[in-house]
C-alpha cells in the first residue's frame, strides 16, 4: 500500500521550523517595542538577526531537502481544486519562508551595523551604507512578514477543516507517530 503520512524528517522539520517561525515573529514585534538609540536595542536587534539566520539555514535545509522528496499522494477524497489550491498555498508558504531571512540579511548588509553574530562574532557589512537600498529590503522583511502570518493561519484553518469536517487522514499525516515502521 502507498505511504499516505509524510516522513519523520518531514514531520521533524515542520513542526521544529513551525516553532522557531512563531518565536522569531514575535520576537521582532518585540523589537518595535525597544527605543531606537537606546544600547540594549542593538543588542536585541544581533540576536533577532543571529537566531534568523539559523532559522534561515535550516529553512534551505528543509527546503532542499523537500526539493528531493517527494510529499505522499494525498487522499481520493480530496477534490483537484483542492489539491491545486495547496500546493499553491505550500508553494507561497516555502517562498516567504525563503524571503524572510534573505530580506533581513540582506538589509542588515546595506546598513553600517551589519551583523554581530550573538553579539559575539563581528561580520562587517558587505554593502554600502545606503538608506533607500536598506529600506527596500527592510520594506520587504515587514511586508513578507506580514503575508506570511497571513498565509499561516490560512494554512492552519485548512488543516483544522481536515480535521473536524472532512475528518480525513490530511491532518494526521503531518503528526508524529510512535511507531517503529516509520519511513525516514
Ligand atoms: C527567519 C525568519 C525571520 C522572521 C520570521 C523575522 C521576523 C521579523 C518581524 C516580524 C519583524 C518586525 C517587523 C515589523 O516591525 O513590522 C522583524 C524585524 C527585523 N528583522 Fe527579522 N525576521 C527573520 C529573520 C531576520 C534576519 C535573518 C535578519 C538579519 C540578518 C533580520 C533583521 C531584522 C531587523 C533589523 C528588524 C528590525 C527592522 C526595524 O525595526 O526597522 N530578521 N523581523
Ligand atoms: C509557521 C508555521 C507553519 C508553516 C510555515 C507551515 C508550512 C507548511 C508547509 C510548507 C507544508 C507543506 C509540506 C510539504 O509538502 O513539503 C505544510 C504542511 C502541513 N502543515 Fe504546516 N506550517 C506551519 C504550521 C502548521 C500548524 C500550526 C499546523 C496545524 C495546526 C500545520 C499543519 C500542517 C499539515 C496537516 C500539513 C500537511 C498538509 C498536507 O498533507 O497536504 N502547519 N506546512
Amino acid at each position: 500500500m502507498v505511504d499516505q503520512r509524510y516522513t519523520r524528517t518531514a514531520i521533524f522539520l515542520h513542526w521544529l521550523i513551525a516553532a522557531l517561525l512563531i518565536g522569531q515573529f514575535s520576537f521582532g514585534w518585540y523589537l518595535d517595542e525597544i527605543p531606537r538609540g537606546v544600547p540594549e536595542r542593538s543588542y536585541f536587534v544581533n540576536l533577532h538577526k543571529s537566531t534568523g539566520i539559523v532559522i534561515g539555514l535550516l529553512i534551505f535545509i528543509r527546503l532542499f531537502w523537500r526539493l528531493a522528496h517527494t510529499p505522499p499522494p494525498l487522499p481520493l477524497t480530496v477534490p483537484s481544486w483542492e489539491r491545486r489550491l495547496a500546493t499553491a498555498g505550500h508553494r507561497l508558504l516555502y517562498a516567504l519562508m525563503v524571503i524572510m531571512p534573505v530580506s533581513g540579511y540582506i538589509a542588515s548588509n546595506f546598513s553600517k551595523y551589519g551583523i554581530k553574530f550573538f553579539n559575539v562574532v563581528s561580520f562587517p557589512p558587505w554593502g554600502i551604507d545606503d538608506k533607500a537600498i536598506y529600506a527596500f529590503f527592510n520594506g520587504t522583511h515587514k511586508l513578507a512578514s506580514w503575508l506570511l502570518l497571513v498565509m499561516v493561519i490560512l494554512h492552519v484553518l485548512a488543516a483544522l477543516k481536515h480535521l473536524f469536517i472532512d475528518r480525513d487522514q490530511v491532518f494526521s499525516r503531518m503528526l508524529l507517530r510512535r511507531r517503529a515502521a516509520q519511513r525516514q
